[in-house]
């Protein structure tokens, strides 16, 4: 096998994505996306590993010896570390910090999908919910992370309105937050039933009350 040089993977010269005049900045900037996560293993390290693999269809791009693997999904070189921590303790299980992560999908289809494979897996949800806002599908990785895997029920725009102005509402607490059925749901939708359908609040209700979802 050919040698690799390093080296030869050092790009020319940096290219960042824009950049800004000193003073032409006149507003706080907000970021522009969640670019990664740091997650401390220990013995479950090579298992956490193989659970973001394969929930994000991913890539590993780089392992280091000492105990740290980059994940990706997408173009840019890590979105999730997996980094080894011998001896570290476990989190309390009632403890004040990050509750959940969660990854946006572009359809119900995709969220199916990803149950699917995953139960293969075997890894089963904790928990599948209508939130009215969105339709959640979430799991414990092996160290006990949760990871929701969801997608938002209406446009960003209607979403934000929707959260501001009606979930918690009167109306909306007497339906509250239903959990469904992840197998009955995978039926719905592959016997036809639309998306239109299965992705709303009010008729989600419906459908469990009635033993369907
Ligand atoms: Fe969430």
């Amino acid at each position: 096998m050919e040698k690799i040089d390093p080296v030869d993977f050092r790009p020319e010269k940096v290219a960042p994505l824009r950049v800004d005049p000193p003073g032409s900045l006149t507003s706080m900037p907000s970021p522009t996306k969640l670019h990664h996560l740091h997650i401390f293993s220990d013995e479950n390290y090579d298992s956490m590993v193989d659970f973001y693999q394969r929930l994000f269809n991913a890539e590993i791009v780089r392992v280091n010896p000492n105990g740290l693997t980059f994940i990706t999904y997408d173009d840019h070189d890590h979105r999730v570390v997996i980094i080894k921590r011998p001896g570290a303790m476990k989190k309390p299980e009632n403890f004040i910090g990050v509750s959940h992560q969660a990854y946006c999908y572009s359809s119900l289809g995709e969220l199916i999908y990803v149950y699917k494979r995953m139960k293969e897996w075997g890894y089963k949800p904790i928990w599948t919910v209508n939130h009215g806002n969105s339709t959640s599908f979430y799991y414990n990785d092996p160290d006990g992370n949760q990871v929701e895997t969801m997608l938002d029920n209406f446009t960003p725009s209607e979403t934000k309105e929707y959260k501001r102005y009606y979930q918690w509402s009167e109306e909306f607490s007497a339906l509250g937050d239903p959990t469904f059925d992840p197998d009955k749901m995978v039926e719905l939708y592959e016997n036809g039933v639309p998306d239109s359908v299965l992705l709303d609040h009010t008729e989600v209700c419906k459908l469990i009350k009635r033993g369907e979802l």
